[in-house]
């Protein structure tokens, strides 16, 4: 049975003392609440040591990684660095990383092998814009996504690997696509992995929805036969919110 992953996504959010609150809150939640979906926090580099010191049992998660190993790359963070302090995993090509720092599907791709190399568990981002949608592109947009940045990887990596399927135009906009919608790709991008590696181990990947999860979507969203659970931002950031979308479980 794959499992069931309620993600959070902080983003350039939340100062020490508010990222000390909500994690003390998060780690309380999981303790009383024992979720029945496995509880993931995607928080900023500067928190992630003293978070994975404090609460060892919590899935800590980076919100990205460097493609190198090491060296001269000002600014960058390496996988190597994030295993050296405990983290869990990495959300790695989210659609602000392709927007704002303009990642391709190759260096995400090399983002996704890196981080298993060094034992991190990869959340790897696709999605298409709006435009695309629109023009009826999506399917092939996720397509190039998932084939050039996944395929590269034997059966044994990609059996590591969660994927969030995030459309752009759903993306802290309140617009959350249709539980139909996001079941019908969900269902296409397992299709591809089918097609690649195998049914046995495309059923087993945990597919996530994100974009605009709210308490009050979830349920519908997460029921669908090939929704895994959610990759949240916004809702991820208190914990009445995240609260309720672990329970949706
Ligand atoms: O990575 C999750 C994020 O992109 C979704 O953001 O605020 O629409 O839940 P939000």
């Amino acid at each position: 049975m794959r499992k069931k992953i309620v993600a959070g996504n902080w983003k350039m959010n939340k100062t020490l003392s508010e990222a000390n609150t909500l994690l003390a809150e998060i780690d309380s939640y999981v303790k009383t609440n024992d979720p029945k979906c496995e509880v993931v926090v995607g928080i900023p580099y500067l928190y992630l040591a003293n978070a994975k010191e404090k609460y060892e049992n919590l899935n800590i998660y980076a919100e990205d990684v460097s493609e190198h190993q090491s060296g001269a790359y000002t600014g960058e963070i390496s996988a190597e660095m994030l295993k050296s302090v405990h983290v869990d995993g990495a959300i790695i090509g989210h659609s602000e990383r392709r927007q704002y720092h303009k990642e391709t599907d190759e260096q995400i791709g090399a983002k996704v092998k890196i981080a298993l190399e060094n034992g991190l568990t990869p959340i790897f981002c696709n999605g298409e814009l709006l435009e695309e949608r629109k023009s009826g592109k999506h399917f092939e947009v996720v397509k190039k996504q998932t084939e050039v940045a996944l395929f590269q990887l034997s059966p044994e990596e990609i059996k590591k690997v969660v994927i969030a399927y995030e459309p752009v135009w759903a993306i802290g906009t309140g617009e959350t696509a249709t539980p139909e919608q996001a079941q019908e790709i969900h269902a296409y991008i397992r299709s591809l992995i089918a097609e690649k590696y195998g049914k046995e181990i495309a059923d087993e990947i945990s597919i996530l929805y994100g974009g605009s999860v709210k308490p009050a979507n979830a349920k519908e969203i997460f029921s669908k036969p090939d929704v895994d659970g959610g990759l949240i931002g916004g809702a991820s950031l208190n914990i009445k919110d995240f609260g309720a979308l672990i329970q949706t479980y």
